[in-house]
């Protein structure tokens, strides 16, 4: 026998079955899936539009090299531009969040033909090396030897701490509209606003990572909108697959231009299979009105929270965008995400001492009672109120 590895904590749960905002262990146990595998299954577990979109086209054809165009192509580029950004005109598919991130570099490295970029203190980007390099914590990046050419600044910093590290050596500047891993920690309308203003002056290239943040999980298509601001490159991966590995880059024409002729590539990136993931989560997005749906039932699920939990002895501050939703606990969030599992919902952690809540968008009232209801039993239990 070998060892699988996995390089995280077990959570002791053998999960058998998913069903849309449930998933069920081997002894028949039901939970709310507020986790959602990192966000991935923000559309459901195994929703049926999804499945189908797969199950036909695996029975067809699988596999194809980019040299060829695929039968999906048409509705898929149709629907893509319903939610692409304005400008953002051309877009590519790679396998996960980091390999996005990991393009995105190279196109702004291409574009500029400058080498610095700007990142921000408790960014999350990925975990392979460009990725890394990104990423702030310590936890992630000790003992590898990352890029030299990345500047780390403050989250939410002024135009005027802005100013001093934007200038025309930059050829990115990559920031989460929300950061997940950081803590759910929503960017300030003001902060993107100057990131987009001083990128310009400087012919840098503004980067949004909404790997976690987007494709409706704030409430919005995606996150940055409300600030009316528009990037040079937009990243989009978890959910966009409705649980198939693939993430999307979005740019202007002229910018995707720079690694055409063989500069990039990636032997499964757009495969047949993972363009009917996205065109089935596509259909599911429009059909199901996602983002209004977030909307609604982010009002209630703040409301429960503001009633049950703020303002209790563990709780310091709730932070919501969307269903992207953090509790920072006085203390780390480890005791009260265990006590969740044994009351059939399932959280994770986000930065030091958040308890963090990923729910996918179809969850219903009684599930959002069942959130604020269990965390305030383990909150109270746990710690005392
Ligand atoms: C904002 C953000 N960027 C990038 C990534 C990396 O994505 P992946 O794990 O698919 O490589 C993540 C994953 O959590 C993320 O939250």
């Amino acid at each position: 026998m070998v060892e699988l590895v996995r390089f995280q904590e077990h959570r002791g749960l053998r999960i058998v079955r998913g069903e849309m905002q449930y998933v069920w262990d081997d002894k028949g146990n039901r939970y709310l899936d507020a986790h959602t595998g990192h966000g991935v299954a923000f559309l459901g577990h195994s929703n049926p539009r999804i499945v189908e979109a797969l199950c036909g086209q695996a029975s067809r054809i699988m596999t194809l090299t980019p040299a060829f165009t695929s039968e999906l192509e048409e509705e898929l580029s149709e629907r893509l531009s319903q939610i692409a950004p304005r400008g953002l005109d051309s877009v590519f598919f790679q396998n996960s969040g980091a390999e996005a991130v990991e393009a995105a570099l190279k196109l702004a490295w291409a574009y500029t033909g400058r080498n610095r970029i700007v990142a921000f203190k408790n960014s999350f980007h990925g975990r392979t090396h460009g990725a890394l390099s990104l990423t702030w914590n310590p936890k992630y990046r000790k003992g590898f030897p990352l890029m030299g050419e990345v500047v780390f600044t403050e989250y939410n910093a002024p135009h005027e701490e802005l100013e001093k590290v934007i200038d025309d050596s930059v050829a990115a500047v990559v920031v989460e509209p929300v950061q997940g891993e950081g803590g759910i920690v929503p960017a300030k309308p003001e902060f993107l606003q100057s990131l987009r203003k001083l990128t310009r002056e400087a012919g840098a290239l503004l980067v949004l990572d909404e790997i976690q943040a987007g494709f409706g999980r704030t409430g919005h298509t995606w996150a940055h909108e409300p600030t009316g601001i528009g990037p040079d490159i937009l990243l989009a991966g978890k959910s966009v697959g409705g649980g198939f590995p693939v993430s999307l880059i979005f740019t202007r024409p002229e910018i995707a231009e720079s690694l055409k002729g063989g500069r990039h590539g990636s032997t499964f990136a757009a495969s047949p299979l993972a363009q009917a993931a996205v065109l089935g989560a596509l259909r599911v997005f429009a059909e199901d009105h996602v983002p209004e749906r977030v909307q609604e039932g982010s009002r209630e699920l703040g409301d429960l929270l503001e009633d049950r939990v703020s303002g209790t002895r563990p709780v310091r501050s709730t932070r919501l965008a969307g269903y992207m939703v953090g509790v920072e606990l006085r203390f780390p969030p480890g005791k009260a995400i265990r006590c969740l599992q044994t009351r059939g919902v399932l959280a994770l952690k986000a930065g030091a001492t958040v308890v963090r809540f990923l729910p996918p968008y179809m969850i219903t009232s009684d599930d959002r009672h069942a959130i604020a209801g269990g965390l305030r039993e383990c909150l109270c239990g746990e710690y005392g109120c």
